[in-house]
């Protein structure tokens, strides 16, 4: 019978066995397989691991920070953190196109991870945390015919943009390729992954940029952030978050007028999108009680600056698609 310790132990002996005593490039998420191949590949290969985590701009309020701490203070696997947030948000700047954002975050994510590969490498694998399903529809990599061996021609950082650059093809690592979702899960809880990890909902590759309607702007992402903090806080003190497919905010660049003691306000409005779904393909809006939402609607306009009024979302998926871009 399959067990994490039987597949941990495997994985190791492997992993020695391929890559041996070459360096090996591995970039952090903040998921679940990310964080579980961080911690594998760390057993098996020590220092001759590099974990590097670029940081955008677009994750969730303490997420960058908490991740960071988590691998170096628990784990004592070194993180090379790049702060790129600048970057980013200054090649968004003026775009209000949904997909020409993601195509300008997923190729400002290649550029980055070329430079600070180059900084930090050279490397001999980049260790990729593909699993079983990706493996059937690998679109992603090519076989090298000289070696046989599976090569990188796209990171895996669900950015979906075109290739890498050529001289930047990397053999791979791929060990929980025979594994599916469910067994990574158990794999990383076996390993000590916080459960706000190995659970975490869904988050798209371009993060809180794309739950921002309109153009992105660092005020819009503090609002969204601190939004989204208040969804998140609530439903985990009330113990609901894995009821829920998914449950965040989205932030719209419309602005209305309200009222707060004898002040007239014009701000912006947030959108609750809570949805239950079994894989994201189909979705169902969740029949949440009114009083969660009126908690957490009366938290948002008090304590989120720029916010004047809360809207939930009831559109099931199709037609609406979970998120907002
Ligand atoms: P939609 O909005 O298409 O989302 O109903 C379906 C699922 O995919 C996630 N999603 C993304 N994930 N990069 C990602 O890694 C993306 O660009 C992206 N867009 C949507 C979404 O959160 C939901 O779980």
């Amino acid at each position: 019978t399959w067990t994490t310790e039987a597949f941990v132990e495997e994985a190791i002996r492997e992993l020695r066995g391929k890559v041996g005593d070459k360096r090996v490039l591995l970039a952090l998420s903040g998921g679940v397989d990310s964080s579980t191949l961080a911690f594998l590949m760390h057993r098996a290969i020590g220092d001759n691991l590099t974990c590097m985590f670029i940081d955008q701009g677009f994750m969730r309020k303490y997420e960058p920070e908490r991740l960071v701490k988590l691998f170096e203070e628990q784990f004592h696997i070194p993180v090379q953190y790049v702060n790129a947030r600048e970057r980013f948000l200054a090649k968004l700047e003026g775009i209000t196109d949904p997909e020409e954002k993601r195509k300008i975050i997923g190729h400002e994510f290649i550029q980055v991870f070329e430079e600070e590969s180059n900084r930090l490498g050279p490397f001999d694998y980049l260790a990729q945390g593909t699993l079983y399903p990706d493996v059937i529809e690998s679109a992603d990599t090519n076989v090298d015919p000289q070696t046989g061996e599976r090569v990188a021609v796209k990171i895996k950082s669900h950015h979906n943009v075109g290739g890498l650059p050529k001289d930047l093809r990397f053999k791979l690592v791929e060990p929980l390729r025979k594994l599916f979702k469910d067994e990574v899960r158990k794999v990383g809880r076996s390993i000590g992954l916080p459960e706000e990890i190995v659970r975490r909902h869904p988050f798209p590759g371009p993060g809180l940029a794309i739950r921002i309607i309109g153009e992105v702007t660092s005020e819009r992402l503090r609002i969204l952030r601190d939004a989204d903090f208040v969804v998140r806080d609530e439903i985990n003190k009330q113990g609901i978050y894995h009821d829920f497919w998914q449950a965040f905010a989205v932030l719209l660049p419309v602005r209305s007028v309200g009222v707060m003691g004898d002040q007239r306000t014009y701000a912006h409005p947030v959108v609750l999108r809570f949805v239950s779904s079994e894989d994201g393909m189909t979705a169902d809006w969740s029949r949440v009680p009114y009083d969660l939402l009126e908690t957490i609607s009366n938290r948002i306009v008090n304590e989120v600056k720029g916010v004047n009024r809360v809207v939930y979302d009831i559109t099931s998926k199709p037609p609406g698609t979970i998120e907002w871009e």
